[in-house]
């Protein structure tokens, strides 16, 4: 199956430092590596609404939801590209993972099965200096990477606070070089063994 990497941007800016570490990342990608990238911000998912318990969700055929699970649907890879944000993912990056529980349950899409196998990865920029102030994020992502069954790659972590601060990061810049060429293992949650 040919690889494609799905995109997600969660910053609320343009042109941000967790953008711009993406592309040197995604810049290292083989030719044939399909490439996808949604800004988040550009087209703005509803506000989540729980009927998981009420009522089956209906799949959605037109707007942002129907671009952003089609995309996922299709993509052997996802990014998930967000800034730190209050030590976790952003609110455009959380509202999204909020819509996985609705496609968790909408008939005929098998979000489950579908995403068993495919490997998540994440691209993050932060102020601090010290990067384990990112563990709440990192964990966000490793913890429903496990829950899905899916595979994990890691965060490529950058510093910077203004747009293309994340540019002088050299070490974050020679990570992004082979970061998408490591290895994901299957994710686990952190009381399973292994
Ligand atoms: C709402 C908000 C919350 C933030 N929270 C944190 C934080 O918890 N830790 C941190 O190191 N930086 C924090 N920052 C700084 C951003 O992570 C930093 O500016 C980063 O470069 C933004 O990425 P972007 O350029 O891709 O938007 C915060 C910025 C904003 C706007």
């Amino acid at each position: 199956m040919t690889r494609r990497f799905l995109f997600v941007l969660g910053s609320a800016r343009p042109d941000g430092n967790s953008e711009l570490l993406a592309r040197r990342a995604a810049e290292q990608l083989p030719p044939d590596v399909e490439q996808q990238w949604i800004d988040l911000t550009a087209h703005p998912l509803p506000e989540f609404e729980d009927l998981r318990h009420d009522s089956d969700h209906v799949r959605p055929t037109e707007g942002a939801t129907a671009l952003l699970l089609d995309a996922t649907l299709a993509a052997t890879d996802l990014v998930i590209v967000s800034p730190l944000y209050w030590y976790s993912v952003s609110a455009q990056t959380k509202r999204y993972l909020d819509h996985w529980s609705g496609w968790l349950r909408t008939p005929g899409v098998d979000f489950k099965a579908t995403m068993e196998g495919r490997t998540l990865w994440g691209v993050t920029a932060l102020a601090h200096e010290e990067p384990e102030v990112a563990d709440p994020l990192v964990g966000t992502l490793t913890n429903s990477a496990a829950y899905l069954g899916m595979r994990f790659g890691g965060v490529l972590l950058g510093n910077g606070s203004k747009p293309g601060d994340v540019l002088k990061d050299t070490q974050a810049l020679a990570r992004a070089k082979t970061f998408f060429a490591q290895d994901a293992p299957r994710a686990r949650f952190p009381y399973e063994a292994g």
